[in-house]
């Protein structure tokens, strides 16, 4: 399949999908406290989409039964909202969302403490943000898929923790899952060249322990063999003609 390339019309619509998604985010961290469920996270998340004139588009893709992906500490992706899944003190949450509006999908996710968390898994959430932000920075036509991977890797490396070559990253615009296809590893110069109008899912997955990963009975599920910590972090991208935007990030939370 070909990469499309979206008219500003087009970008336009799909910045109204990242308004909802940033706001969203907003909502849902009010709502993580030891307690909650995951299946009442999601229930949240599915009226406050469908309230802004949207749809949560995880909801039946490919058979997926809830409204978002709530993914709890060992779980990497995927995980089924469940209410027996109950969040608690020290916990890590990602919520990995995709917003269908106007006929056009965004894509992002956010891993946030519940209550207070332990300095390892701080600094896993912190180097997660550092591996997409290290990488979004170098992005302008010209550039090749591979160098977005390559900073990944290497700011994940650096840090002590290890990427999972199983899941990557994506284009996205009237489908989920556009291409090219956005490897978290991956070689300087290798891949596709970006073009201005191109838009990217860029979501760095890393483990503070072994890369290795099973996918639970449910069929969806993924978490990491060894138990430890994992973390999730995406934003949806605009290659712009100088440079890139960032549509469904908060205004001020570049770092
Ligand atoms: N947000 C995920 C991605 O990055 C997709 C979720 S899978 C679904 O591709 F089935 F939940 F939609
Ligand atoms: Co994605």
């Amino acid at each position: 399949m070909a990469i499309i390339i979206k008219s500003e019309r087009e970008i336009n619509l799909m910045k109204e999908a990242g308004k909802v998604m940033i706001d969203l985010f907003d909502e849902l961290q009010k709502y993580t406290k030891p307690g909650m469920s995951t299946a009442e996270l999601d229930k949240i998340a599915a009226r406050f989409i469908r309230s802004n004139g949207a749809i949560p588009a995880c909801k039946g893709y490919e058979g997926f039964p809830g409204n978002i992906c709530i993914s709890v500490n060992d779980t990497l992706i995927h995980g089924i909202p469940s209410k027996k899944i109950i969040l608690k003190e020290g916990d890590i949450v990602s919520y990995d969302v995709v917003i269908l509006k106007n006929g056009y999908n965004v894509d992002a996710c956010r891993t946030f403490p519940v209550g207070e968390i332990s300095d390892n898994a701080k600094k896993l959430i912190e180097t997660a943000k550092s591996c997409f932000f290290n990488a979004v920075k170098i992005i302008k036509p010209g550039v090749h898929i591979g160098d977005i991977s390559s900073i990944i890797e290497e700011t994940a490396e650096n840090a002590g923790y290890t990427l999972t070559e199983d899941y990557t990253g994506h284009g996205i615009g009237k489908d989920m899952h556009e291409d090219p296809y956005v490897p978290n590893v991956g070689k300087k110069g290798s891949g596709p060249k970006l073009q201005k109008g191109m838009t990217i899912c860029i979501e760095p997955m890393i483990n503070e322990g072994k890369v290795d990963l099973d996918v639970m009975e449910d069929g969806w599920t993924v978490k990491t063999r060894d138990h430890k910590l994992s973390v999730h972090y995406e934003n949806t991208v605009v290659v712009t003609e100088t440079g890139y935007q960032i549509i469904t990030l908060k205004e001020g939370e570049e770092i």
